[in-house]
């Protein structure tokens, strides 16, 4: 369904709303997206987060057990101490998608 990919976004650069087709949010980039939200916590592990860089695969194969869907909404969603959206609040659903992917492939 392709209404499902409408949003509205307010840009800061004009102030104007704006309805726009797109999937991931203007000049989104999941690496600094990922650096701004998530690295507090996933770079060490904090309170239990599967952690992120070189060689961390292990601490993610078991999570993708589940299927990658539900980790990506668990990341929206929250689950027990990792915050819904991971604190990222204007970050859309695709967004965050983007974001785990980023951190499963460079945890390889
Ligand atoms: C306040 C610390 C914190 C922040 C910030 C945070 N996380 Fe987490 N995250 C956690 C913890 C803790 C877990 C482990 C939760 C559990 O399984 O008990 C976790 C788990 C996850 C998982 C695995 C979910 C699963 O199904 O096993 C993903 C994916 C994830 N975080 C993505 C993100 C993203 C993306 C961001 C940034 C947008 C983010 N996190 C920010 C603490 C954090």
């Amino acid at each position: 369904m392709l209404l499902r990919f409408f949003f509205f976004s307010a840009s800061t650069a004009d102030q104007k709303p704006s309805i726009e087709l797109a999937q991931l949010s203007d000049g989104f980039n999941a690496e600094q997206k990922y650096m701004a939200s998530c690295f507090a916590c996933h770079s060490t592990g904090a309170a239990g987060a599967p952690k992120v860089g070189e060689g961390m695969a292990v601490e993610w194969e078991p999570r993708l057990e589940k299927g990658i869907d539900t980790v990506v909404a668990n990341a929206i969603n929250g689950i027990n101490t990792m915050p819904a959206k991971g604190l990222c609040f204007d970050c859309t659903d695709d967004d965050l998608k983007a974001i785990v992917e980023y951190m499963i492939e460079s945890s390889q």
